[in-house]
């Protein structure tokens, strides 16, 4: 018997051990392959739901929703496997002592997940809007991060210590609530379970003295197998806490995966071969909101090579219309053609391969100045990887950087504004693009480098289409063509002097800015 016991106990272990390395390794690859869905679709959303999410809602999201999910996983699984065993192998053995009984147990005890089910809906809510509210503080702390300067230049220090103590109050507050009514979940089971351990204690106590239809040691007996099946409800009920945290994070990790994403590529989408730098743009509406109107009737026709600068007032919709080239929003109206190809009909990759694009606002990744330069043109070779940064003028600061081109770098770190910038130019010229499309990329830069920019930029560009847009005189008077918008449409167009003679808009612009300086 001490040997059977002794293998039973050593099986029972081992068994044990088995379960949680299989349920570990379950959770885990369910995770990762949630949290690499989840990632790969944030890549395929349109752009506009990127504009329109809290990026720390998006990053709380992926990183401790799913880690909740993961944990309720893990809980989950390993009641759900030793529940499973326990409720079949004891149903087995009462089933053998008394079936009358045993019927009333098997059907009474599932009641208390009814009670259960009714006390963990109110509580659904609440987990959910706890992970809501987590969601929020991950943004609110990115967005004090990104903005530390302009908070203690203003002097909101205490303001934003008092925002975040509101977030996390109310994080506080959600979180005792939701536990409050779910901790409410595994007292009331148990009580349902006692109720019907009693009944059945009971009425087999009757039925062994009146009729002696089951012996007091199977009464016994069959109240141990009993405690034994309501078990798994109880421990069930026990987590519910944490399985419901993790179906609220769950939803909200789906709800990202269910976003609508940017209309694919047609399946008979084209790939630009030989790009003749013309770019076409015939009617184009287009409008953030369907409310407020920017857009309409835009008419554009540029032919190969032009250096194409687009001036006008703040607000007027010079990077939308950028958006609009590079295809990151649709046009509601009306379609852009580059090489006499509708834009709609050409792989996204290969109409953003065709273009170079420098933005005002910088993004380095974190790694070596020799990886960043390259990025978008891995198997450049370390020569023209130098070349290109002379070219962009940044070869200099490079090598006054402690490890010169073996420094990593990342987007918010040591360098400035400007080395920021030439270094995205740097980029650009490395990857010698069809077409340019340049958004005030050159702001930040003195105007004595941006000059010397402008010339590399004029060579390379050689025989290539660029768009522009800059405020910088130098840069407008050298384009071929200058595009004057006003509240998203092209109201002049033609050269510098063309421009200035017709005395328009643009030569009003143009006086108002430079003409006293
Ligand atoms: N993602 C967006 N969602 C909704 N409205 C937007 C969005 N981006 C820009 N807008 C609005 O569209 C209009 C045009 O913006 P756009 O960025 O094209 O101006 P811009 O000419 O580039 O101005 P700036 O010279 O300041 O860069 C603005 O009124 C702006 O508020
Ligand atoms: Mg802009």
């Amino acid at each position: 018997m001490l040997i059977k016991l002794g293998v039973v106990a050593g099986l029972a272990a081992l068994f044990q051990w088995i379960m949680t390395v299989l349920t570990n390794k379950i959770s885990y690859s369910v995770i990762r392959q949630m949290r690499n869905d989840c990632f790969e679709k944030l890549e395929h959303l349109p752009l506009s739901f990127i504009d329109r999410t809290p990026h720390g809602d998006v990053v709380s999201r992926i990183i401790s929703d799913a880690e909740a999910v993961c944990d309720g996983l893990l809980l989950g699984f390993s009641q759900f496997f030793t529940g499973i065993v326990t409720i079949i192998a004891t149903i087995v053995f009462m089933l053998t002592i008394n079936v009358k009984i045993t019927l009333v147990v098997v059907i009474a005890t599932p009641l208390s997940l009814f009670v259960a089910r009714f006390l963990s809906k109110r509580t659904f809510n609440l987990f959910k809007s706890q992970s809501v509210v987590r969601g929020e503080m991950t943004g609110y702390v990115n967005e004090m991060l990104g903005g530390i300067k302009t908070v203690t230049a203003f002097s909101q220090e205490d303001e934003s210590c008092e925002h975040f103590d509101d977030i996390n109050k109310r994080y506080e507050n959600v979180g005792v609530k939701a536990l409050f009514f779910s901790s409410l979940v595994n007292p009331s089971t148990r009580f349902v379970n006692n109720l019907v351990y009693t009944a059945v204690g009971i009425v087999g106590a009757f039925s062994a003295i009146a009729t002696g239809g089951i012996t007091v040691g199977q009464l016994s007996c069959f109240l141990s197998y009993a405690n034994q099946y309501t078990k798994p409800f109880n421990e069930i009920s026990g987590v519910i806490t944490e399985l419901q945290s993790a179906m609220a994070s769950a939803d909200r990790l789906f709800s990202v995966m269910d976003e609508m994403e940017q209309t694919p590529d047609k399946p008979d989408a084209k790939v630009l071969r030989s790009v003749d730098g013309s770019v076409d743009a015939v009617n184009v509406s287009f409008s953030y909101n369907p409310d407020v109107k920017l857009i309409e009737n835009f008419n554009l026709s540029v032919d190969k090579g032009q250096r194409v600068a687009i001036v006008g007032p703040t607000g007027c919709g010079k990077t939308t219309v950028i958006n609009l080239l590079m295809r990151f929003y649709d046009c509601d109206k009306g379609e852009i053609r580059v090489s006499e190809i509708p834009i709609n009909d050409i792989k996204r990759s290969s109409l953003r391969g065709a273009y170079g694009m420098v933005l005002q606002e910088t993004w380095l990744k974190t790694a070596t100045v020799w990886e960043n330069i390259a990025y978008g043109c891995p198997e450049a070779t370390r020569d023209e990887i130098v070349a290109a940064a002379k070219a962009a003028h940044c070869h200099s600061f490079i090598k006054r950087l402690p490890n010169g081109y073996n420094t990593v770098l990342s987007d918010d770190g040591i360098l400035s504004q400007g080395e920021k910038q030439l270094l995205c130019i740097a980029r650009v010229m490395l990857r010698l693009p069809p077409m340019l499309i340049l958004d005030e990329a050159t702001s930040s830069i003195d105007t004595r480098t941006e000059q010397r920019i402008q010339r590399a930029f004029a060579k390379m560009m050689q025989g290539r289409t660029s768009f522009i847009v800059a405020h910088r005189l130098s840069t407008i008077r050298e384009a071929d063509v200058i595009l004057v918008m006003k509240n998203g449409n092209i109201i002049e167009q033609g050269t510098h002097e063309e421009l200035l003679q017709k005395g328009g808009f643009y030569s009003e612009l143009y006086n108002s800015q430079f003409a006293v300086s």
